[in-house]
């Protein structure tokens, strides 16, 4: 059975493992692989995430956790950006897991959380030519906006993100709750 809950500080380790296979899995044919080493040195380490675990505010609504048999499978995070737009930050499957509901369950449970901070629309940023997740997106009612540089790239790094959004209407949230 899959269950999603908040993370605690048992989910570390499990969030770290699915996010760094899964950003492996998803760009290391799009992204080199110096851009890819900092991202992880930078958002997965114990000592972040512990802290992030810990620390839950409207702008960070916390790590939300897919968890089967004890194991982390699948692990996402939103937040606030301003008074009415939520966004997701962070949404990864286990690579060997995908297209199995895990993504949509947490998508789910973290947008539950935005509309209840009050979100009227939701953004994602996702990397430009992720065929794993731009389709994701898509068929939940993701719309592209705009193309932007890809976060904390450096000179020479030529990445670009790709910003989405869609309307948390009535009918919407009626479906999530
Ligand atoms: C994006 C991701 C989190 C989605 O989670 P998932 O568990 O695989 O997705 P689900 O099984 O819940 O899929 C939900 C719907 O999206 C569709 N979908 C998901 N990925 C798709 C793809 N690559 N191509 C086409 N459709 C896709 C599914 O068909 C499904 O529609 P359905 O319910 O009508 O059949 C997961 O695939 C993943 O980790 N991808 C790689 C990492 C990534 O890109 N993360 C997003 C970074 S912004």
């Amino acid at each position: 059975m899959i269950t999603i809950q908040k993370a605690n500080h048992e989910h570390i380790h499990g969030i770290a493992k699915v996010c760094i296979a899964s950003y492996w899995a998803t760009y290391g044919d799009l992204l080199s692989t110096k851009y890819i080493e900092r991202m992880i040195q930078e958002f997965y380490t114990p000592e972040r995430l512990l802290e992030e675990v810990m620390t839950t505010s409207r702008f960070w609504n916390g790590w939300i956790v897919a968890v089967e048999g004890g194991k982390v499978i699948g692990a996402g995070v939103g937040g606030m950006i301003s008074e009415n737009h939520g966004e997701l930050f962070v949404l990864y499957a286990n690579p060997d897991r995908r297209k199995e509901g895990i993504g949509s369950m947490i998508l789910d449970a973290v947008t539950k959380e935005l509309i209840e901070y009050g979100a009227k629309e939701q953004w994602v940023n996702v990397t430009k030519g992720n065929i794993k997740g731009i389709p994701f997106y898509e068929a939940k009612g993701f719309d592209f906006i705009n193309e932007q540089d890809e976060y904390g790239v450096i000179e020479g790094e030529d990445f670009k993100a790709l910003r989405y959004h869609r309307f948390l209407n009535d009918l919407h949230a009626g479906s999530i709750l």
